[in-house]
């Protein structure tokens, strides 16, 4: 598809963001936190709502069995968006978001099955989501009076993982792999299918694919990977959905411990349609855009001395092979803080965000201004942000 192609596209698939067209002087860059919706979810939502909502997997009219058919075709969609190879074999438990998910995993999960001198690999520059859950997991096994030794993810200079110090961490010990497809804050993907033959055959791997649903490809074909976890608002669907993919090849099958309650109906209905709509625009092409939006931003920073931009340097610009960084660009001015820089930017219509992230522990120890596109932001618009920037460039 050539570029002209690709705008056209972008074009078309702008109109259908009705936020976005409704306020054509903001420019909303903050698709990491949430992501804005196109009308089909939004049609997909109303819809439902005034023609058959109900409670699923209860009561015996058209309505309520309506709702659960959508329930499990929606579970079948999300395996198909996934390039579920054994969609037969898996689960699909829909949860709030991915720090429940994630929370889900650690408590009903690995907790069970962690015993005294159990390891659990976390990555602690990642998302605190991902972090958080497993030290519960192994606050819970110490309370039993099991020990559990959290072993910290290794990275290399570039913020990836440093596959082979991993696999120098392994052990027969070794309970969990907890790994971010897409980065929060430097926007890099970690290249996560190194991490099986880091990991051998026999350690699970959960992954948050929080940043990366929706953002680029995704084939649980070629992710050898144990779980998969995602909040479906960053992925266009209503807010408080979301899902946790489960492959029973490591362990026992996951299951859930307690009552679920009524589920979240209409999010579910918003998750099936955000997916039919991610799929026919086209999961490449959105990389393809957002990456080339990020590459832009990355070489205009580059020209001013004020910004200092965070992450691997080497995949800043859209020439780079080298460890791509997705839609997503973070930096700091050298003499405004970044909470101001952020209030600067508001007041100019660019909604970004702008502290720390919610970053692990090894992260970055101050805050910063992070820039995260979707395939509804356009080439005018960060070149309008750079201008703005670089008004500020002299602090
Ligand atoms: N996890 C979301 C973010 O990175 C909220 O902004």
């Amino acid at each position: 598809m050539s570029a002209t192609d690709l705008t056209a596209w972008q074009r078309e698939l702008r109109a259908q963001f009705p936020i976005v067209t409704a306020h054509p002087d903001v420019a909303y860059l903050d698709s990491a936190a949430t992501a804005q919706k196109p009308q089909p979810v939004l049609d997909a939502v109303l819809d439902y709502l005034t023609s058959e909502n109900a409670n699923a997997a209860r009561g015996t009219y058209p309505w309520a069995n309506r709702t659960t058919v959508r329930i499990e075709r929606a579970r079948d969609r999300l395996r198909a968006f996934l390039g579920d190879p054994e969609p037969n074999r898996t689960g699909v438990h829909f949860v709030s978001g991915a720090t429940e998910g994630l929370r889900a995993i650690a408590r009903d999960w690995l907790a069970p099955q962690l015993r005294d001198g159990d390891e659990i690999v976390v990555p602690h520059a990642d998302h605190s989501a991902n972090i958080v859950a497993w030290q519960e997991a192994a606050a819970l096994a110490r309370a039993r009076g099991d020990r559990v030794t959290l072993i910290p993810m290794p990275y290399d200079a570039a913020h990836d993982y440093d596959a082979v110090r991993l696999a120098d961490l392994v052990t027969p010990r070794t309970r969990m792999i907890a790994a971010t497809h897409v980065h929060h804050v430097y926007g890099n993907d970690m290249q996560v299918t190194r991490l099986r033959d880091a990991a051998g055959p026999g350690v699970p791997i959960c992954l948050d694919a929080a940043q990366s649903i929706g953002h680029l490809p995704i084939s649980l074909d070629t992710l050898d990977v144990d779980f998969l976890v995602f909040s479906g608002h960053k992925a266009m669907a209503l807010p408080g959905t979301g899902a946790i993919w489960s492959r029973n090849r490591r362990g026992p099958a996951y299951a859930p411990a307690g009552w679920a309650g009524t589920p979240n109906t209409a999010g579910i209905v918003s998750l099936a349609a955000a997916l039919d709509w991610l799929d026919a625009a086209g999961p490449e092409r959105i990389a393809a855009w957002t990456r080339d939006l990020g590459a832009r931003l990355t070489a205009g920073l580059a020209t001013l001395d004020a910004y200092e931009v965070l992450g691997c340097q080497t995949s800043l610009t859209a020439e780079s092979t080298v460890q791509r960084r997705q839609g997503i660009v973070t930096f700091r001015h050298r003499t405004i803080s970044s909470n101001d820089l952020g209030f600067i930017l508001a007041a100019d219509g660019f909604l970004v965000r702008a502290d720390g992230h919610c970053q692990g522990d090894q992260g970055e120890k101050t805050a910063s201004v992070r820039v995260s596109t979707h395939v509804h932001n356009t080439t005018g618009e960060i070149d309008r942000l750079l201008t703005r920037l670089a008004d500020l460039n002299d602090g």
